[in-house]
């Protein structure tokens, strides 16, 4: 069997008879930039998000910029993130002029340990971007009463949780900003780049707004100096096509990492993603930690599964942050989880008949151990 570790294709033909005509009416109207698509895609957004505004951006990591540039964010400040991300995270952070500073995670659900924010907080911290890893949220009733104390600005990094609950609320509508990327594979994903960002508050939209746009609320009167960061119309078509079935798609990948679950949990010496109490797991990654990670990987695409690393060097580990002094041993759960973490291949159209070879090839190598 050959298994890719993302299917982009079949859902394609799902939905071709919608996008292909969506295509066609934009280039007839020349309609491209902005338009009913990016606002008819702002308003269902933000309602699936329940918040009360949307604005569409170039990507997740604009959308990121741009939300820290909206909180007044700059030079000489500091942000607490994780390092257990992809590096777009901190990257946002170190291109708004301030400095990324990195708290370990939790072991079981990989996200950020609140009870480290304390002691990384100082007296330039502005701000802490938690971020959804895998599709679950991070434990925001802890990081938002921290926040809420020491007077933190909280940026969702909700890029791969699209419809992800904590408690009920939606994931990205609970700090002062949600961030998210429609890159392709995402689970709500464009056919192009894509993100937006998502908020509570008239003022940070409308700051939002102007970034995007060159700084200008207006045409050709430039308020400040911004980006071309807008999302485009083709792409808001396809995301509001896509957003309709996105929750029928987020049910579909829960019910994978359940038949995933039920294969893989009597294997000794295979972790399997645990929900956290009051969380909704959308499964953006289906991801399990082994000992052998290598050998399981390379095992594996000898089976013909294909596999993914998300993410094998800790942010703190990599060549772009060696300026900071950060070794091997400061953020030891990150470290011990990117040496064991495989990502398995997780789509809504995966089958069972597919994940039970997957399950049965594990098996095979974790017995011949
Ligand atoms: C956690 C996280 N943050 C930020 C981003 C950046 O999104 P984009 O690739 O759309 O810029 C991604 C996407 O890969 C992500 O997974």
């Amino acid at each position: 069997m050959n298994i890719p570790f993302l299917d982009l294709k079949t859902q394609f033909r799902e939905i071709e008879g919608e996008v292909l005509p969506m295509v066609k009416e934009a280039m007839e109207n020349a309609a491209f930039i902005g338009g009913p698509q990016v606002s008819g895609f702002e308003t269902e957004f933000a309602a699936f998000c329940e918040s009360k505004y949307c604005v569409g951006v170039n990507s997740g990591t604009d959308s990121l910029r741009f939300a820290l540039m909206a909180a007044g964010i700059g030079p000489g400040d500091e942000v607490i993130t994780v390092p257990h991300t992809f590096i777009a995270t901190s990257e946002a952070i170190s291109q708004v002029g301030a400095k990324p500073v990195f708290v370990d995670i939790l072991p079981d659900t990989y996200n950020m340990n609140a009870s480290k924010i304390q002691r990384a907080i100082g007296p330039k911290t502005k701000a802490v971007i938690p971020v959804h890893i895998y599709g679950q949220p991070a434990d925001m009733d802890s990081i938002l009463e921290i926040a809420k104390k020491k007077n933190l600005v909280v940026i969702e990094d909700a890029c791969q949780a699209h419809g992800s609950l904590y408690k009920g609320k939606k994931a990205g509508s609970m700090g002062s900003v949600g961030c998210f990327s429609f890159y392709p594979g995402k689970n709500l994903g464009a056919y192009g780049e894509g993100g937006a960002v998502v908020t509570q508050s008239e003022d940070i939209a409308n700051k939002i707004r102007m970034i995007r746009d060159h700084g200008q609320a207006k045409k050709y009167f430039h308020d400040m100096e911004g980006y071309n960061g807008r999302l485009d119309a083709i792409q808001a078509g396809v995301l509001r096509i896509k957003l309709r079935r996105l929750p029928a798609w987020n049910e579909a990948r829960r019910r994978n990492a359940q038949y995933y679950n039920e294969s893989l949990s009597p294997i000794k010496g295979v972790t399997v993603p645990t929900e956290a109490d009051g969380c909704h797991h959308v499964y953006h990654l289906y991801v399990i930690l082994v000992d052998n990670r290598d050998g399981l990987q390379k095992y594996l695409n000898d089976k013909g599964v294909g596999t993914g690393l998300h993410y094998p060097v800790p942010l703190h580990l990599q060549k772009a942050y060696a300026y900071k002094g950060y070794k091997e041993g400061d953020f030891p759960v990150t470290e011990s989880v990117a040496k064991r973490l495989l990502s398995l291949p997780m789509f809504p159209e995966l089958t069972k008949a597919q994940i039970e070879y997957v399950a049965e090839c594990i098996k095979q190598f974790m017995a011949k151990k």
